[in-house]
């Protein structure tokens, strides 16, 4: 593999959301000269990356980290190709809403829309000076590279390149992935795309086709939510069955030599986000337009909406008369996406079924906003300390899946598949 100076090389970063501003920000604090372009101007800015985004050490605040030192500027697209090696494009491959999972799963499928990717690679192959290597990290179901992004890119080598990071940890997922993956043609020989990534991490390289990256791409969060689903299933059947969903989950996690690593197998509610549910919908849809029909894709994610159906049932059943509240609506800790998030789902669930619930979506939503003094009956929907210790009245009901909320005196916690508190039944 040849190695690179860092200093010596200048990326291009195009699409500068959610992902890509961090992926900027990650490369050019490990000494690349960064170029970012953005069609909306308002993202043009470090001061635009989320304060949730940690440092790669998993420490601090990436928009902290990146000061005046660190090599990242921001330049109208022309000027970014100029001066660019390579060129990541991260621009968005949006599903309908409809499809994001936090409603109902519709019968329905759709593949994303890939008009604004398609649109950000032909701009780039249409300004840049000469042959450059163009690499994709927007997600893309299978077979999307081939037949829709090689026919705008013209001349320009097309690299697949998504990304396994985490929303809040992406910089700390880019310096320590498990793997480098991309997708190349096979004539494709260790480029400056491949260099650069491979360059982050001593982690395995993999350079396949278009189409196995595609599919390693979305089958990986596949993985994740069956594992999720499984998870939720232990508790489930744990709270109808009375066993204990922390101490299987225990037994579970420790089969690690045939059921893999422990993470996901912890109580807690569906997986959520910008990717799960989204990903699966979409490649539910792929399987389906090839014939297939035993769909494990949309298996799980029926699953998790049933597990969300069932949760918003024991919800308002152990309410009874208490006006309710649901603590947090973000996707996971360390957030406020709500994207894709499975107590969103909920939220949208007790709508539906006609129930009034209020929602505390954020821990921020709490500031200068006193405790309720009267008893009601609340909702752990996202595990942050300031919702899981929050002063409930005495005579409230709490209704914990992430089984971390402690007893206290007055206070009933129904631990979803795990011990009663002394008051509560579980
Ligand atoms: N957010 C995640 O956790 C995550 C993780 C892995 C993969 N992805 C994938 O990465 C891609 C981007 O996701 P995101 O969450 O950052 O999306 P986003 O909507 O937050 O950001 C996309 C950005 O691209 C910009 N853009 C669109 N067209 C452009 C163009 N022609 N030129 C320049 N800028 C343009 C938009 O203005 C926007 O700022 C998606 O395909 C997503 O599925 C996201």
């Amino acid at each position: 593999m040849v190695k690179l100076h860092a200093m010596a090389v200048t990326i291009g970063v195009v699409g500068l959301g959610k992902l890509g501003l961090p992926v900027a920000a990650a490369l050019a604090l490990r000494g690349y000269q960064v170029i970012g372009y953005d069609r909306d101007d308002a993202r043009m800015r470090t001061a635009a990356l989320s304060r949730y985004e940690r440092g790669p050490d998993g420490e601090g605040t990436l928009v902290d980290l990146v000061d005046d030192t660190v090599p990242l500027r921001f330049a109208p697209l022309p000027e970014l190709l100029s001066a660019a090696d390579c060129v990541f494009v991260v621009v968005e491959t949006p599903h309908r809403p409809m499809y994001e999972g936090i409603t109902p799963l519709p019968d329905s499928r759709a593949d994303f829309d890939y008009t604004a990717l398609r649109r950000a690679v032909s701009d780039v192959a249409a300004h840049a000076p000469g042959p450059i290597e163009i690499g994709v990290m927007s997600t893309v179901l299978p077979g999307t590279i081939r037949a829709q992004i090689l026919p705008v890119a013209t001349a320009h080598p097309i690299l697949y390149c998504p990304q396994f990071v985490g929303m809040g940890r992406v910089a700390q997922d880019l310096s320590r992935p498990e793997f480098t993956m991309i997708g190349a043609p096979a004539t494709y020989r260790h480029g400056t795309v491949s260099t650069v990534l491979a360059s982050l991490a001593d982690a395995p390289l993999f350079e396949v086709s278009y189409e196995t990256a595609e599919l390693a791409k979305v089958v990986y969060n596949t993985f994740v939510s069956a594992k999720v689903t499984v998870a939720n299933l232990v508790q489930w059947m744990a709270h109808e069955t009375g066993a204990d969903a922390g101490d299987v989950l225990r037994i579970i996690r420790s089969g690690d030599q045939r059921l893999t690593s422990a993470a996901y197998l912890s109580p807690g509610m569906g997986d959520g986000g910008p990717c799960h549910p989204r990903d699966n919908i979409a490649l539910s849809w792929l399987f389906r337009a090839h014939g297939g029909e035993a769909d494990l894709f949309t298996g799980v994610l029926r699953t998790r909406q049933a597990y969300v159906e069932w949760l918003a049932r024991r919800f308002a059943e152990y309410a009874g008369p208490l006006p309710m509240t649901v603590l947090g609506t973000a996707f996971k800790p360390g957030t406020d996406l709500q994207t894709g998030s499975s107590s969103a789902l909920m939220v949208t669930m007790l709508h539906f079924a006609g129930a009034t619930a209020e929602v505390v979506a954020t821990p921020a939503d709490l500031i200068g906003r006193p405790p309720a003094a009267a008893a009601r009956a609340y909702f752990i929907g996202c595990p942050e300390p300031e919702f899981t210790g929050y002063p409930f009245a005495a005579g409230s009901v709490v209704v914990d899946p992430w089984h971390v909320v402690t007893d206290r005196p007055g206070v009933t916690v129904h631990r979803i598949g795990g011990q009663p508190s002394p008051a509560g039944d579980g």
